[in-house]
């Protein structure tokens, strides 16, 4: 659907190959001086002079374009703020390499040159990448007349005097092949609702998967009804589109050692069923599919990446809708694994059908750990805002090493404790447990909901009710355009990297 920028690395020499836009990270100690011998004399002064007559500052998130009029190498000259030197990330990389993307575009410069920033490492290098594929994603599918596709960036020289260059552009192939996947999570995300049924979503899914061999298995309506998966029979009844289940395995080696297990929360729409929903913002419940459109972006990055690990991801899919077939408050389920749910919400779907979802995934696998994502909780928002998704789980050694990675993308992460009273908090008096605990610790009553059905198997629940998706509370970053995120893809990716071994067998 969508088209990717190119990015190349290559000396920085421009009398042989002129550049229309360079793009210069520049810090608040005003470090302009390395660049000089790169621009020739015309626009190495008029940096000087702009840096020199204070008519530039470096302050974080500022930028000023230089044009430099009848040069021969270097055109223009677009300044780019990087703040302080001690306070310098990986994320502010990702976000100020975004920024000159987006500002080259807003001049309708379709190539542009960029210096790495300050003395930047490969890790540093690896995120200007990703700033640059993140921040040029456009949903352009329903506009009629789109500026943004018609002026988009084709081709970004990443400028290094290096002679790593093969090994940086296979780094950055790698990027690309990772924010590929966060884009193609992003597409499937922002589609709105009418053009996302649970079984159009599936064939989305199944396309990515057959064009790549990945393994697949959908489950309709009647095999779940058989074989037991009432959560998520009862959730989608409601619905005139069937309830799906799709199941995607990549096997990437012979060994037969015990998978990782995804689990995505993939509601095409979410109106709250019978305890409807108020109608302000119903709309943003076409996100409610997120977790599970992430869940199809790492199976198919895992995949492209050819990592020599074997990777099961279960998207369990459903409308939720009101209607006279729906499930009601008061109901009670008998679920996947024999354990009874007392409905007392409708609106808390999202649980039920990963809580079958999970339960199916270790029984039919056996897995070696469990991640779900899930747009799960407002009340995950209400504890930690927008910009950060609530991590609560059982998988002690798993939540350290996400949050560590999480540190590294950009993905924030905060754990939540699963203590015994929030289990208290969802007994039932009918029922094993109740589908709600009340409002105090919302999110993480949610989770000791689904820790019921992972049967004692080391899991992490990322709530990313917060950052799916851009929304009220959510901060500016240029790497997040409008709509769907795709937040926690890169981070899973990069766990599932660190965990694939190099000798090729796992
Ligand atoms: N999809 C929502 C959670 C949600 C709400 C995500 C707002 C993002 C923004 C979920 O299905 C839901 O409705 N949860 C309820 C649970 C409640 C009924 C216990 C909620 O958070 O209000
Ligand atoms: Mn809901
Ligand atoms: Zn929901």
């Amino acid at each position: 659907m969508f088209r990717m920028v190119e990015i190349i690395v290559e000396k920085p020499v421009f009398d042989k190959n002129p550049s229309p836009l360079v793009v210069i990270g520049i810090f608040d100690s005003k470090d302009y001086e390395k660049y000089l011998k790169y621009l020739g004399s015309k626009a190495g002064n008029a940096l000087k002079e702009i840096i020199l007559g204070k008519g530039f500052l470096g302050k974080l998130g500022t930028s000023v374009l230089l044009p430099i009029i009848g040069n021969p190498e270097v055109e223009k000259i677009l300044l780019i703020g990087l703040g302080n030197k001690e306070k310098f990330t990986q994320d502010i990389a990702r976000r100020m390499a975004g920024k000159s993307a987006l500002k080259a575009r807003e001049i309708h410069q379709p190539n542009f040159s960029i210096f790495p920033f300050a003395e930047s490492g490969e890790n540093e290098i690896e995120a200007i990448a990703e700033g640059i594929f993140l921040a040029m994603y456009n949903f352009g599918k329903y506009k009629t007349k789109n500026s943004e596709e018609n002026n988009k960036i084709q081709k970004v020289k990443l400028l290094l005097n290096n002679s790593n260059v093969e090994r940086l552009q296979a780094r950055i192939e790698n990027v690309k092949t990772i924010t590929g996947a966060v884009n193609f999570a992003r597409d499937l995300g922002n589609l709105p609702p009418n053009d996302c049924s649970p079984g159009q979503l599936i064939v989305h899914g199944l396309t990515m998967a057959d064009s790549l061999g990945i393994a697949s298995t959908t489950l309709e309506r009647y095999q779940m009804e058989s074989i037991g998966l009432n959560g998520i029979v009862s959730v989608g009844k409601g619905s005139n589109n069937p309830p799906k289940m799709l199941i995607l395995e990549h096997n990437g080696t012979s060994t037969n050692a015990a998978p990782y297990l995804l689990v995505g929360k993939t509601v095409t729409f979410d109106t709250g069923g019978i305890s409807l929903k108020p109608s302000e913002k119903m709309d943003e419940m076409k996100y409610d599919k997120c977790g599970g459109c992430t869940v199809l972006g790492i199976m198919r990055a895992v995949s492209e990446l050819k990592l020599p690990i074997r990777v099961i991801g279960i998207i369990p899919c459903v409308e939720n809708m009101p209607s006279s077939t729906s499930y009601r408050p008061g109901d009670i389920i008998r679920m996947f694994n024999g354990k009874t749910v007392e409905v007392l919400n409708t609106d808390a779907e999202g649980r039920i059908i990963l809580a079958d979802a999970i339960a199916y995934g270790v029984k039919t696998y056996r897995p070696r750990l469990i991640i779900d994502l899930a747009t799960l909780t407002g009340a995950s928002i209400i504890a930690l805002g927008a910009n950060v998704a609530a991590m609560i789980g059982t998988a002690v050694d798993l939540k350290t090493r996400l949050k560590k990675l999480s540190e590294i993308t950009g993905e924030k992460m905060w754990e939540l404790p699963l203590w015994e009273e929030f289990h208290d908090q969802i007994k039932s008096h009918v029922a094993d447990i109740k589908n709600i605990g009340g409002r105090p610790g919302g999110a993480i009553t949610a989770a000791a909901f689904l820790s019921n059905f992972t049967n004692g198997i080391p899991w992490v629940h990322l709530d990313i009710a917060g950052t799916g998706w851009t929304q009220d509370g959510t901060s500016k970053k240029s790497y997040n355009p409008k709509g769907a995120t795709g937040f926690g893809l890169r981070t899973i990716v990069k766990f599932l990297v660190e965990e694939s071994p190099t000798d090729g067998k796992a």
